[in-house]
């Protein structure tokens, strides 16, 4: 252990959560894996702040308040509480909790703007701009719905479209329509302030080549995408209501883009409540670690960072970037309005221990792909892993001194076999520390299991209760195991610390920090408390009940599937009235059909041919510019380049998931339940259907020219 490492200082944030709905599982990954790392920090005497809050602002919270019946500022203040709850009982337990609609937040995000102003970084211009005459509103991102220009998609919003990742203008939808009235809208023209990125592209691309080991791939991957495309300048205001007002003249009817004060909230929840934030955010000396969902990296490594550099006010950049992956439903995204998944207002009526949630979120931490939550795998970890290592072991060492010492500690005389236990355990411990200096959360917690293990081998192996072992020996057996369970309520306290301070209780010893790791702090005479159990196994009938309840079965009927073909290319054509597209003739073996594919600039027609693609082929045929695709390719996009997806395989080839025994034909999809259901990525450079990975013949699909990226 460093113990000659200087004191450093940390900001830890976990993205701040949509107040207009109450978190799933999925979403707490960030909150928990924010709160485990700055748990292990204080353990490790470092001067930490970690931040936590609500995000309040933008057009989804105004919608939920016309669903509500409720104003935007009641909306909130219902949702914050709801918000709190859930991670108090968590165990998340954040030095500033705030809000991004507080007095300070609206001060800074004020004040940073016209600083960026000063310094040329904003400029105005003229945009199109959606407007309802029946609701009389000028409809911003969300409040606007239709079809992707880009891909075809029929769900996309004003502002993104969610099929193809791209960030959309208005006009970049066909008929486009207002999601309050389904009405016809208007396009109409609006003045608007932006944030000038390519003038920042230079800090932005060192700030990424500084930190490269210290954010995670994903993370890395991404942002490179973006400044590999070159920036664009992004309109940072809204014609809305609800958010802070812009201090410019002629805005005055104008706020902020949600996303420009979301993150200065990280700012503004310090500044709320600690006297001191400026010698925190604004010094050399910090680390700022931030903790957030895949679908949150650009506004963290490029909006945010430039904000605070063109302002140059001396703000702290982000030092680490930690971003997970989804955790999944049954393969399915979560979804409060089709009421499926497991959401944290139920969680915490469930009666099951925070403590058992927060093992199950970090031994199954998505960190390289998505992952799934199924009961019988809750089930399995909390049976399997928690209760017949961990708990075991604890109950083990107290039920044994309580009865056989009247829980007053032998003495001991240590050997050589306890000298090498204790070997092993200073390895393993070295090996934690090095996974958490990396946030390799899933892998510390593994290596914390494993001294765990360890513990129980090493009473088997010293057999306390075997009475041909002379008594001494036995003592000191006990007098170390005693230690060992000290050692384990201070390394699980960052992850468990519920759990912790039961162990410590049951010692009857104040709570320990990462100091005492290895130090025989238990003497001889010190007296034990009574043994308590800290968890208590979940039964096959408590869990079929689990899954009765959250109707795991209906969803399990209703999973969608997903049917991919190996195809060959037999002939590619111009499209007739798209310049992007071509029309493909695709070859099965037994079957030919017609594709529309978007790879004009990337594939020529010759480079096309012949080649052995995957075609999803239960998705509804749909007219693209005036001709039928009777399926859709798959391929992979990084932000810069697009590659399809391809594999060495007889055309007919049904490609299955690995892991799902069954290869089927499957009834048809939308293309909104393709997208609902099923979120497909390359992972250096091979295909994955909702973390499985994509197999024809048990060989693996692979992109081409894409490392990592999305599929579509
Ligand atoms: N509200 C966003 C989400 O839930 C996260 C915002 S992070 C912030 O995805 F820092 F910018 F607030
Ligand atoms: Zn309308």
């Amino acid at each position: 252990m460093n113990a000659e490492e200087k004191k450093e200082r940390f900001i830890v944030t976990s993205a701040l959560l949509y107040v207009n709905n109450v978190p799933h599982l999925g979403n707490l990954v960030c909150v928990v894996s924010a709160d485990v790392f700055a748990r292990y920090l204080k353990s490790r005497g470092k001067d930490v702040i970690s931040v936590l809050g609500t995000d309040e602002h933008g057009t989804t919270t105004e919608i939920k308040a016309l669903e509500e019946g409720l104003s935007p500022k009641e909306i909130t203040d219902k949702y914050v509480k709801i918000h709190k709850k859930i991670y108090d009982f968590f165990l998340c337990k954040p030095d500033c909790f705030g809000r991004t609609s507080s007095e300070e937040n609206k001060r800074i995000t004020i004040e940073l703007f016209n600083r960026l102003d000063e310094n040329g970084y904003i400029s105005e211009d003229e945009v199109d701009e959606y407007y309802c005459p029946r609701c009389n509103r000028v409809l911003a991102d969300r409040f606007v719905k239709g079809k992707c220009k880009i891909c075809g998609y029929e769900g996309a919003r004003g502002d993104q479209c969610e099929n193809c990742g791209s960030l959309l203008e208005t006009g970049q939808l066909e008929n486009p329509r207002c999601a309050i009235c389904n009405g016809d809208v208007e396009i109409i023209k609006s003045r608007h302030l932006f944030l000038e990125l390519s003038l920042l592209e230079d800090e932005l691309r060192e700030l990424l080549n500084s930190k490269r080991d210290m954010w995670s791939e994903n993370a890395i991957t991404m942002t490179e995408g973006w400044l590999n495309k070159g920036l664009q300048k992004r309109c940072i205001t809204r014609d809305l209501k609800w958010g802070i007002p812009v201090p410019k003249k002629g805005y005055e009817n104008k706020v902020f883009y949600s996303w420009f004060d979301a993150p200065i909230g990280y700012i503004g929840i310090t500044a709320e409540c600690r006297k001191e934030w400026k010698e925190w955010w604004k010094s050399e000396e910090t680390r700022l670690v931030q903790f957030m969902g895949k679908d949150n990296i650009p506004f963290h490594s490029i909006l945010f960072p430039a904000i605070l550099i063109g302002s140059s006010e001396g703000y702290v950049l982000v030092d680490t970037l930690s971003v997970n992956e989804y955790l999944n439903y049954y393969g399915g995204k979560f979804s409060k309005s089709a009421n499926r998944g497991l959401f944290g207002d139920d969680i915490v009526e469930l009666g099951i221990r925070a403590d058992a949630w927060r093992y199950y979120l970090m031994i199954n931490r998505p960190e390289k792909a998505d992952t799934d939550f199924t009961w019988d795998d809750f089930a399995d970890k909390l049976n399997n892993e928690l209760v017949a290592n961990l708990g075991n072991l604890i109950n083990r060492i107290m039920v044994f001194l309580d009865r056989n010492y009247g829980g007053v500690l032998p003495h001991a005389e240590l050997n050589e076999k306890d000298e090498a236990f204790f070997e092993e355990e200073k390895r393993l411990i070295e090996n934690v520390e090095n996974f958490f200096n990396r946030i390799q959360l899933k892998a510390a917690l593994k290596e914390i299991m494993r001294i765990s293990s360890l513990g129980n081998r090493y009473m088997q192996e010293n057999s306390p209760w075997d009475e041909s072992i002379p008594k001494e020996r036995r003592d000191s057996s006990m007098n170390v195991l005693a230690n060992l369970a000290k050692d384990l309520a201070i390394l699980i306290e960052p992850f468990m610390p519920g759990i912790s301070e039961d162990i410590f209780k049951q010692l009857n010893i104040q709570r320990l920090d990462w100091n005492s790791l290895m130090k025989p702090m238990l003497k001889e005479g010190h007296a034990v408390g009574k043994p308590i159990k800290l968890f208590s196994k979940i039964s096959a009938q408590e869990i079929e009940e689990l899954k009765r309840r959250f109707s795991e079965e209906l969803h399990m009927e209703d999973k969608k599937c997903l049917e991919l073909e190996v195809g060959l290319i037999k002939e590619a054509k111009e499209h007739p009235n798209a310049d992007k597209l071509f029309v493909l003739k695709v070859d099965f073996g037994d079957e030919e059909i017609q594709l529309v594919a978007g790879l004009k600039k990337y594939y020529t027609k010759e480079e096309l041919l012949g080649k052995k693609i995957i075609v999803v082929r239960n998705l509804k045929h749909a007219m693209l510019r005036g001709i039928e695709s009777q399926g859709m390719l798959l391929a992979a996009d990084d932000g810069n380049d697009v590659g399809l997806l391809s594999v060495d395989a007889e055309p007919g080839t049904l490609v299955s998931f690995e892991g799902e025994k069954k290869v089927r034909r499957c009834k048809e999809l939308t293309i909104d339940e393709l997208m609902e259901n099923f979120s497909m990525e390359v992972i250096n450079g091979e295909a994955f259907v909702n973390g499985k990975r994509m197999l024809a013949d048990g060989k693996p699909v692979r992109a081409e020219r894409i490392d990592n990226g999305r599929v579509r």
